[in-house]
């Protein structure tokens, strides 16, 4: 019986190009035999152009390793652990029609990847943990920015996660102390107070863009639900490993009692 790559590897170049051309528009520009699916991206050769500021960050052999991709999108990340030998890529994403161009893309380059129509809101559902976890692009387009970064602890993060996200505001972090008295109020004034901007109807032409944060409340959230900040290699990346959470946070389902 013809395997899925065997079909693949008879596509022709205009039948790729038609394909492509069937299920864009593309986010992601991925070069499939020659067919680049977004070449007019305005931020240029996207998201290449921004794993190039961090790859080097990300172990160069993943073998035995597993990685999930959490809003792959057309999979460009997901194809990039595959590449460095990844035991294991799993790509979701909730629309379907990111999920379509993944598999033509994965297909298409040969290589081996699980897609799933799958929520963020919905990873405990997988019942596994990950050896990487990819969040990269999706905070700022979720309503409940700071729910995700719970269940992604508490449900599939198994050492290092892998976040980026859009910032808006000052890139300075104020030092802060863990409490202040009910009437001092000053470094709420302050641009290194960490902020999320809430985006009511749309940015960049953009309705699923809810809420953007600077840089210090990208950090204290990511702190918050638990996760150690190792590096920072570009200004919207922090490459993270999961640690205990705080005090007083990982409450998304309490009735399981304390699992700190
Ligand atoms: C800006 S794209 C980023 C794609 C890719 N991760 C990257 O960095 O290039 C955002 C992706 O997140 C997906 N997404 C948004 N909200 C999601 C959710 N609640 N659960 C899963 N995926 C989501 C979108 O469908 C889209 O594919």
């Amino acid at each position: 019986m013809m395997s899925n790559l065997d079909t693949i590897e008879r596509m022709s170049h205009e039948q790729v190009r038609q394909r492509v051309a069937e299920l864009g528009p593309w986010f992601h520009n991925i070069d499939l035999n020659g067919v680049r699916t977004a070449p007019e991206h305005f931020l240029g050769d996207y998201p290449a152009v921004k794993w190039r500021r961090f790859a080097d960050r990300i172990p160069a052999d993943l073998g035995g390793k597993s990685v999930l991709d959490i809003g792959c999108n057309a999979g460009f990340y997901s194809i990039e652990m595959k590449r460095r030998g990844a035991a294991r890529v799993l790509g979701i994403d909730f629309d379907e029609r990111y999920l379509a161009q993944a598999r033509l893309a994965t297909d298409v380059c040969g290589v081996d990847v699980e897609f799933r129509n799958l929520s963020v809101y919905d990873v405990g559902a997988l019942g596994e943990r990950f050896d990487i976890v990819l969040f990269l692009g999706v905070l700022y387009h979720l309503r409940h920015p700071l729910l995700a970064l719970d269940l992604i602890h508490e449900h599939v993060a198994g050492d290092l996660l892998v976040l980026q996200s859009m910032q808006r505001g000052s890139e300075a972090i104020d030092p802060l102390q863990d409490d202040y008295d009910f009437w001092e109020a000053d470094m709420f004034e302050s641009s290194g107070f960490p902020r999320m901007h809430f985006v009511e109807h749309k940015y960049a032409d953009d309705w699923t863009n809810w809420w953007i944060p600077n840089h210090a409340c990208i950090e204290a959230m990511v702190r918050s639900a638990g996760f150690d900040i190792l590096e920072h290699p570009e200004q919207e990346v922090f490459i993270c490993r999961r640690g205990a959470p705080p005090y007083g946070a990982g409450s998304v389902y309490p009735a399981r009692g304390d699992s700190r």
